[in-house]
């Protein structure tokens, strides 16, 4: 069944998705109107429903229907999607709608200006298997004299119906902190949720959901929208006083403008969309769904356990220091060994060396040969992590390239990290850059790479270039060419996305990288809260999560080895403790949770995810896989001693009966659903269970 429909007599279009349709139509004035995003209706029903106008009818309120990519010119006063100016200074554009065409689930509707020679593309795309439509904008300026200036160019627009209330979830956080969720009524007003980082940011992640404020993790419709890119970027939401809630999304921020030369195009990234009328819950599982179908290059790959050094030795690197945690690591069941920052030039402190891309010859004699030799032997695959958007000004690099890095004439060139940015934009600094990542990665059949960006940009110039403010896109555009082109001459690479933890997660990268290290704070209690947080578009085979010291360098709490090892079982767990100073009976302990991991992670990274509340401060995880059923119970503290009830969980069948493959316990899903899984958690602090279940048979 085709998921896009046409009806030519009232221009409109309707795209279905499993459990959800879209609606589109074109106005008398060839302006691009949304009309339903909601449930599923028959393009005949579709046809019905009426242009959504301004109910207030006074002068002041002349605003016509919701566009679908809001213009300036009309009687338009919300935050404008494309905003251009041409040469003669006229703003904005007057639509001329000149055809469309279908391919597949892909729709391509085509626009002009009705004067200039502009030509707009907005694309919709639904892939046939679920209710994620992905929207992009095309600009091209079709002149042979005059540039076009363009002020805004945004993926989308989105619109949520007409409900009594409007609420919005979105993610906040800091280094250290990512991925908090706020659930905050939408105010009358335009709310702004932005990157001016050049980064996606740790600050807000580029998601936004919309529902009437009464829906939850099971139950109610959820708008939710997701940014692919990984730059700097914008949201605005805006609820106008009618009672009309938009947003419209791109990347770049405010202030920044680009010139479009004659003949010249612009792609927008995809800003994805979805509808569900069953909850949080079912959006992260619809997301989670789509990331692996259509966003990841090897969703069907298990992640390996993973052992990073970066917590255990910080600069401190070297082939012996090496050699003895990779050991350790092999000896509990680690997979892959990922030596961290300080393997390279002089870096033996954040002060210098970022650049310098050949090892230490203090730390690595004979260069990076034995150590990867010996990890191999070890039976282990060998990661390391390299920081190629970065340079000190103290290295090699930027003594032979001072113009490399994102600067401006006049200005000074703040340093965050005792570190700048590279200019990437500029092909001279990316070639150079595709050039050493690529030799690193032959020389040493490098496995894994943890791609690294320690600071957001400032002073993001580019002297001497004639539309330096291309850097915003252009920069991240670069990132993505050398990522994939590494990917597709080396094709066992595997990536990791991180800035500084979690200041780059987003659709974008993903589609690029494997997995992404979601925060530097390794304290487990922090953990389950980031981890939520993470979930809510990222399924858990991306998210990497290590076990680390304790007490936690980030946060000084102590806690049990098996709690800590449970939070990061919730997604792609590593080891990221000095294993050196491990007891005998902690690495035993270690190497039994590892294996336990590897008993449960078909499920955790393959299966479906749903989070589960309990009473007090108890949280947990179940994940589906057919028949088997997985749940991880964190319980950080409990007050007055009292014991958490058993958690009730979500997934599983009423009329059918499930074994504990460890106790040989049998449970009616009626009652895990009603009552709940009994955990038998320790008393105190830091409890956790980890349950496999399989469902046996009907009752
Ligand atoms: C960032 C990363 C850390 C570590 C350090 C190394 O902070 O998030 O995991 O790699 O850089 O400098």
């Amino acid at each position: 069944m085709p998921s896009v429909l046409f009806h030519p007599d009232h221009r409109l279009w309707l795209l279905r998705g499993a459990t959800s349709a879209y609606a589109i139509r074109l106005a008398e004035d060839d302006s691009v109107r949304h009309v339903h995003w909601g449930a599923v209706l028959t393009l005949d029903q579709a046809a019905e429903l009426p242009e959504r106008v301004s109910p207030a009818a006074s002068s002041f309120e002349a605003e016509a229907g919701v566009d679908e990519l809001a213009v300036e010119g009309g009687a338009r006063f919300g935050p404008p999607s494309l905003l251009v100016r041409f040469a003669d200074g006229t703003r904005g554009v007057e639509w001329r709608y000149t055809g469309h065409d279908i391919d597949g689930g892909h729709l391509r509707i085509h626009l002009r200006d009705r004067h200039y020679p502009l030509h707009v593309t907005l694309n919709y795309r639904m892939h046939g298997d679920g209710d994620v439509i992905e929207r992009w904008t095309n600009v091209e300026n079709r002149g042979d004299d005059a540039p076009v200036t363009v002020l805004r160019c945004d993926s989308a627009a989105w619109a949520a119906p007409h409900r009594p209330h409007y609420r919005m979830s979105h993610l906040v956080g800091g280094w250290n902190s990512e991925f908090q969720v706020r659930r905050t009524d939408v105010p009358v007003a335009e709310t702004v949720l932005t990157s001016r980082r050049g980064m996606t940011s740790h600050h807000a992640n580029p998601w936004l959901a919309v529902d009437d404020g009464t829906a939850c993790e099971d139950h109610g419709e959820v708008w939710s929208t997701a940014l692919a890119w990984s730059g700097s970027w914008r949201i605005s939401l805006h609820r106008d006083p009618v009672g009309r809630t938009t947003w419209t999304g791109g990347f770049g921020h405010e202030g920044l403008s680009w010139s479009l030369a004659p003949g010249e195009a612009l792609e927008t990234p995809v800003f994805a969309g979805l509808y569900t009328a069953n909850g949080f819950g079912a959006a992260s599982r619809a997301w989670h769904a789509h990331v692996r179908a259509h966003v990841l290059a090897h969703p069907d790959e298990t992640r390996p356990v993973l052992y990073n050094s970066w917590e255990a030795t910080g600069f401190d690197v070297d082939e012996a220091g090496q050699l003895a945690l990779a050991a350790r690591a092999a000896s509990l069941g680690v997979e892959m060994f990922v030596m961290d920052d300080g393997w390279f030039g002089g870096r033996r402190s954040e002060r210098a060396g970022l650049g310098d891309w050949t090892p230490n010859p203090d730390g690595f004699p004979s260069g990076l040969g034995p150590l990867a030799a010996e990890v191999r032997r070890l039976g282990m695959r060998f990661g390391i992590w390299v920081e190629p958007e970065m340079v000190n000004p103290d290295s090699d690099l930027y003594r032979a390239h001072p113009d490399w890095v994102l600067h401006m004439a006049n200005r000074d060139r703040t340093e965050m990290r005792h570190q700048l940015v590279l200019n990437l934009a500029r092909p001279d600094a990316a070639a150079w850059t595709h050039a050493w990542l690529d030799r690193l990665v032959a020389e040493h059949a490098i496995d894994f790479l943890k791609w690294d960006a320690n600071r957001p940009f400032t002073e993001a110039g580019w002297p001497g270039h004639e539309d330096p403010d291309r850097l915003w896109i252009e920069h991240t555009r670069s990132v993505y060419r050398i990522m994939d082109r590494l990917r597709a001459d080396h094709p066992g690479l595997r990536i990791e996305a991180c800035s500084g933890g979690g200041g780059r997660a987003d659709l974008g990268i993903l589609a690029r990288t494997d997995q992404i290290w979601a925060s530097d704070n390794t304290d487990p209690v922090d953990r389950i809260g980031i981890q939520h947080g993470f979930s809510q578009l990222y399924p858990a085979q991306v998210m990497s999560a290590w076990v680390t010291d304790s007490p936690n360098v980030a946060t000084g709490r102590r806690t049990p080895l098996r709690f800590r090892f449970h939070v990061a079982m919730a997604g792609a767990p590593g080891i990221g403790g000095d294993l050196t100073t491990w007891t005998q009976e902690e690495l035993k302990e270690s190497a039994e949770l590892v294996a336990a991991y590897k008993r449960i992670r078909h499920v955790v990274q393959h299966g479906e995810q749903h989070r589960l509340r309990g009473d007090g401060t108890l949280a947990g995880v179940e994940y589906v896989r057919e028949d088997e059923h997985v749940v991880i119970a964190w319980c950080p503290t409990r007050a007055f001693g009292h014991t958490p009830a058993p958690l009730r969980l979500a997934a599983v069948r009423p009329d059918a009966v499930y074994r504990d493959l460890d106790t040989g316990a049998t449970y009616p899903g009626a009652l895990l659903l009603q009552s709940g899984l009994p955990l038998g958690l320790p008393p105190g602090d830091h409890a956790s269970a980890l349950v496999r279940l399989r469902r046996a048979d009907q009752v």
